[in-house]
């Protein structure tokens, strides 16, 4: 019965890679359905992801985020009680943490707290980590606090970073990681908490 399971809303800034394999990953769930998604841009690829697969989608805009209800009626309205951000590029207004509070998960495309922060994402994390000679990266997925990439680490994985590496390359091997780890990790916090009785 859909009712008795957690809605997920998942939001996304851009090609959607991680949308897709967590959508994919609660396709018939007994516990756990993605119920929205939401995007800030216009024409990004997540969005023809959420069309292909009927799951419905709020194009948002910053005056309301930022200074109008940050969308938790619209939230509420989807019957919301728990937010993945996968690739969503703006930070978190107060209100939305203060509503969903310890229910919003993101993941970072580096090992925080190195290589986080406003500015880092895509393409700008993988040529700092280059540009460091780091010689190794990973994944970092955390609860979402007032600040960027900030909150309670919930599972770090590593990979090499070889000399050759390019931004491009490291990416490719950080999205795997992603692809692979995210969506059981998603469904992990979710049931524990389910479980618990705190969604
Ligand atoms: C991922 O690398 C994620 O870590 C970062 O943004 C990227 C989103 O990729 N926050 P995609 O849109 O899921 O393909």
């Amino acid at each position: 019965m859909s009712s008795n399971k957690v809605h997920l809303a998942i939001f996304a800034s851009g090609a959607g890679s991680n949308a897709k394999k967590i959508i994919g990953h609660f396709n018939h769930h007994p516990g756990i359905t993605v119920s929205l998604i939401v995007c800030n841009k216009p024409g990004a690829g997540v969005l023809k992801i959420a069309a292909d697969h009927n799951i419905p989608f709020l194009t948002i805009e910053k005056e309301t985020f930022f200074r109008g209800n940050a969308y938790i009626d619209e939230l509420r309205a989807y019957n919301i009680n728990f937010i993945v951000l996968a690739g969503f590029l703006w930070k978190i207004p107060e209100k939305l943490i203060k509503a969903y509070q310890g229910n919003i998960i993101n993941i970072h495309p580096a090992l925080l707290p190195k290589y986080g922060g406003k500015g880092m994402y895509g393409s700008f994390v993988h040529e700092a980590v280059i540009r460091d000679k780091e010689t190794q990266s990973g994944i970092t997925i955390h609860f979402v606090d007032e600040l960027y990439d900030h909150g309670d680490h919930i599972l770090q994985v590593t990979c090499p970073v070889y000399p050759s590496d390019t931004p491009a390359l490291l990416a490719q091997r950080i999205h795997a990681l992603e692809h692979e780890y995210f969506p059981a990790t998603v469904e992990k916090v979710v049931m524990e908490k389910k479980n618990a009785g705190a969604l």
